[in-house]
């Protein structure tokens, strides 16, 4: 007992030694020799994850060749570093990336990130990349490549990182701690390079200097879709579905209605709640627009906003005007409906969460959808059976009406 209370107490004196002798900052790459002997003209010491790179840039064809290091790193890990002409953040960033097969080979191919949860499966750049390769030795790993440099990348954000192979692919980094800071400035043609994210203006630097947390914008993306996914996704279909079900019965003539108002309503709180989340996102991502996504979440707005008003300017059950009132609240009820589930795909497809995420919502559309058309096949047999005995109480009341039948479901309450 004593004993491996005396070791931790020893291993923790030793983490406590590291932290202070952590190379990540003492050490300078002009100093360093690269394990292949190359040389390069300029180099720069990246502010975490024990980063260097190494180039030189070439005026006359605006080329320049890197070699990225990352030292302490182990066979299961993969590395990246990027360019990314959108903003000092991840989304965006046109990667090179490297790591180690199971069989000792490095493989490294260039990737592009498109949304928080990337595919990280190799793909082409918005820039041409030449001469990738990657090694690995004494616990480093070094990407090499030549970069064709178009004017805006001549100064530009780089965003590098690490993360955990999961069978032999790239699998999600760390969102916390240095692995949201490993963002910065580079200049190519003059060698700098600061911390931190941003662009050369330094207005738009402020931005990206708030916006550099992973972590956070992760975070509230997450939160945004659940908001959305329960409130446009699953409420807002129910709600539909009691109005159009429960109303049959009449002994729940006025509960449907209600109930169907508390579910409008509270998916409509929650549902501008979630698309604040989603402007509060879009104001961040400088430079990268999801416009068909964004575009579909403000007719939404348009639309929900647009069914609490013809709540409020409903015209009584009897009035002539309710036929067409009924007609515009089905039409935006249901395009809305519609356009809510098209999008809450569209965002799956940004956020790129695990697939268990993006199979739930799939089956409770599909529930919902089973249980819309069984309720369907309900109410006509209910109404059919209703206008039988309608029609069989005519012969004896001699024509009296009855009126009870489907054709007048949406009369039933004020
Ligand atoms: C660009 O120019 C440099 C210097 O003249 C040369 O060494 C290099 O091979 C050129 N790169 C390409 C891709 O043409
Ligand atoms: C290692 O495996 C990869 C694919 O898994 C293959 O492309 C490569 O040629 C292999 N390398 C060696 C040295 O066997």
């Amino acid at each position: 007992m004593g004993k491996s209370l005396g070791a931790l107490i020893f291993t923790g004196f030793l983490l406590f030694l590291s932290f202070f002798t952590s190379p990540s900052q003492a050490q300078t790459c002009n100093g360093l020799a690269l394990p292949s002997n190359q040389v390069y003209s300029t180099c720069v010491d990246l502010p975490v994850l024990t980063a260097y790179l190494h180039w030189t840039f070439h005026q006359e064809n605006s080329t320049a060749d890197i070699a990225f290091r990352k030292t302490g790193t182990s066979p299961t890990n993969w590395v990246c570093w990027a360019l990314n002409p959108s903003g000092g953040q991840m989304v965006g960033s046109q990667a090179l990336v490297a790591f180690q097969q199971p069989n000792g080979s490095m493989t490294a191919y260039t990737t592009s990130i498109d949304s928080l949860g990337p595919s990280m499966r190799p793909g082409t750049l918005s820039f041409r990349v030449s001469n990738l390769r990657a090694q690995h030795s004494n616990g480093e790993t070094l990407i090499f490549a030549t970069l064709h440099l178009d004017a805006n990348l001549l100064s530009t954000n780089q965003v590098w990182q690490e993360g955990p192979l999961t069978s032999g692919a790239p699998s999600m980094h760390s969102t916390t701690g240095d692995n949201v800071r490993s963002i910065g400035t580079i200049n190519f043609q003059t060698g700098a390079a600061t911390a931190g994210g941003g662009a050369s203006n330094s207005r738009l630097r402020k931005r990206n200097v708030k916006k550099v947390d992973l972590f956070c914008s992760i975070f509230l993306a997450q939160i945004h879709g659940v908001l959305n996914a329960v409130s446009w996704g699953i409420l807002m279909p129910c709600g539909a579905m009691i109005a159009r079900y429960v109303k049959v019965f009449h002994v729940a003539n006025p509960a449907w209605f209600y109930l169907h108002v508390a579910c409008q309503l509270s998916a409509y709180i929650i549902g501008v709640a979630g698309w604040g989340t989603g402007l509060k996102l879009g104001s961040d991502s400088v430079g990268i627009q999801y416009n068909k996504h964004r575009n579909i979440g403000i007719t939404l707005f348009c639309f929900g906003t647009l069914q609490m008003f013809a709540m409020l300017l409903r015209p009584k059950p009897d009035h002539k005007y309710r036929v067409y009132w009924n007609f515009y609240h089905y039409a935006i009820g249901y395009a809305t409906i519609a356009l809510s589930i098209t999008n809450i795909y569209e965002g799956f497809d940004i956020l790129n969460p695990e697939k268990k995420w993006k199979s739930a919502y799939t089956g409770v559309i599909i529930s919902l959808g089973v249980t819309a058309l069984v309720w369907e096949a309900v109410t006509w047999l209910i109404v059919i059976k209703k206008k039988r005995a309608v029609g069989s109480a005519d012969k004896y009341a001699n024509g009296a009406n009855g009126g009870n039948g489907y054709g007048d479901r949406t009369q039933q309450h004020a």
